[in-house]
């Protein structure tokens, strides 16, 4: 842990924390008796509470701490940007180094043609922006009536407005508004509730078929684009049949439908490479968002890369004196800029993309063992990216009582016994740091399989099987 020793009054934070801090996606029924558990210093792959407890980080903060906690270098580089130069505009004809350099790395870094980046301050912003951006760009084509975005049910896109409008988790805008019109959502690609007697192929081709017809229900002329993340994250880590993105893109291109990936979580390392959308699903995005393993968490950032056609047609002053108006005060901030680059020349010097290669099928592979349990239904995922669905039946594949809280359990077993996991509804999500390990893997293996044992146990207790 840090070697600066901080000490923390525990309870006073607690209270202060319970008392003033609205958290996202907090559940009030648990919070308001239990109040938040404080994570107060990190190292590496652990973390540890208010009260001294040290617990392997197994979602990497938030998707994000790709590289780990407690980098020094990172910390040091944005101490030396903030005291050398902490921020100028970027508006205005106005930059500043570390901007430059971070766009010119991601253009190296992206697939081919995606050599233009605006900057945001996270993932939400960054898909709220690419709408705005694209509903401008065909504007400026003179095809004004482009205006739809076809998501899917079970994306997570964010929570600004127009990212939660896009996004397609239902319960995550139960009594929230949306804006209205402006999105379809087509089904969610998700093999494992995949209508039952159909094969992965014949899967594909009803996915692809929706997408056609979504098409000529609503006109190509009205569509802007199509956007996905290439496995689904916070919707289950939910993977596509082979081939699924490779067809979309496709559709999208015949029917010039922008094609655009959120590779907030699959971007920077997680599957293995930098981008995932060319090098594991064969697209080529007409845009890619990235935020999170952007720069590792160790500041707020996001990106949106763009295509030099797109470019093209942003690139040009709509009229005399117009200008491209949208973009944020800390567009390009350079202490995020200056997190990123460090954070991407540790990835690449310590090849972290290619320890993601060679551990992730061994984790892929450790926690297939966990479906001997009663409750696991499922084990999904690729490389760093995965998830267990719990179920009441593993042959009718039915689902346990929400009161049962399968998910908290399991959850709140793994943490007892010194590893953080993430529950979503009956999901668990393992979205470890890349720096993992064999030896790590089978300690986190061996702790899984009795929170799963316990869980069980305690479900039984409870009367849920
Ligand atoms: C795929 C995806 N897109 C966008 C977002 C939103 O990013 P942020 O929370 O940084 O706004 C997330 C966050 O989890 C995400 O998983």
């Amino acid at each position: 842990m840090s070697t600066e020793t901080r000490t923390y009054d525990a309870q006073a934070l607690w209270q202060k924390d319970k008392d003033h801090f609205i958290h996202p996606f907090t559940d009030f029924s648990l919070f308001h008796e239990k109040g938040c558990d404080l994570i107060v210093d990190s190292d590496g792959i652990y973390v540890e509470d208010a009260h001294g407890n040290r617990f392997i980080d197994g979602i990497a903060g938030l998707w994000c701490v790709n590289v780990g906690h407690g980098r020094a270098e990172i910390g040091q580089a944005m101490a030396e940007q903030a005291t050398r130069m902490a921020y100028f505009s970027t508006f205005n004809n106005l930059s500043n180094a570390p901007a430059a350099e971070l766009a010119a790395k991601l253009a190296e870094l992206a697939p081919a043609n995606l050599n233009h980046v605006f900057f945001s301050c996270g993932g939400s912003a960054a898909n709220d922006a690419t709408i705005r951006l694209v509903h401008y760009y065909f504007n400026r084509l003179g095809k004004p009536s482009k205006k739809r975005i076809l998501s899917r049910r079970n994306a997570y896109h964010g929570t600004t407005y127009l990212a939660a409008t896009l996004t397609g988790i239902e319960s995550n805008n139960w009594d929230f508004d949306t804006l209205d019109h402006l999105v379809t959502h087509l089904s969610e690609a998700n093999l494992y509730r995949r209508p039952k007697g159909m094969s992965e192929a014949e899967y594909c081709d009803h996915l692809v078929d929706e997408l056609e017809e979504s098409i000529t229900e609503i006109g190509a002329d009205n569509i802007a684009a199509f956007i996905a993340e290439p496995i689904m994250g916070a919707g289950g880590v939910l993977m596509a049949p082979c081939g699924y993105h490779a067809r979309m893109q496709a559709v999208c291109r015949a029917n010039e439908i922008l094609f655009i990936a959120d590779e907030v979580v699959t971007g920077f390392g997680r599957l293995g490479h930098f981008f995932a959308s060319e090098a594991v699903f064969d697209t080529q995005p007409d845009i890619i968002n990235c935020a999170k393993g952007l720069s590792s968490g160790y500041a707020p950032l996001g990106a949106t890369l763009i295509s030099d056609a797109i470019y093209e047609v942003l690139g040009t002053p709509q009229r005399k004196g117009g200008v491209l108006s949208t973009g944020f005060t800390y567009s390009g901030h350079p202490v995020s800029c200056a997190a990123a680059l460090k954070n991407i020349e540790i990835i690449e010097r310590e090849g972290i993309c290619e320890n993601v290669l060679e551990v992730g099928p061994y984790l892929e592979r450790k926690l297939k063992s966990l479906a001997q349990h009663e409750t696991v239904g499922d084990v999904r995922g690729s490389h760093f990216m995965l998830a267990i669905e719990n179920v009441a039946d593993k042959a009718t594949r039915a689902l346990l009582p929400v009161e049962a809280r399968v998910g908290d359990r399991v959850a709140a077993e793994a943490q007892k016994r010194g590893l953080i996991i993430r529950p979503v509804g009956h999901l668990n999500i393992l979205s470890p740091p890349l720096i993992w390990d064999r030896d790590t893997v089978d300690r986190v293996v061996d702790i899984l399989d009795e929170a799963f044992a316990a869980t069980t146990a305690s479900l039984r207790a409870d009367g849920f099987l």
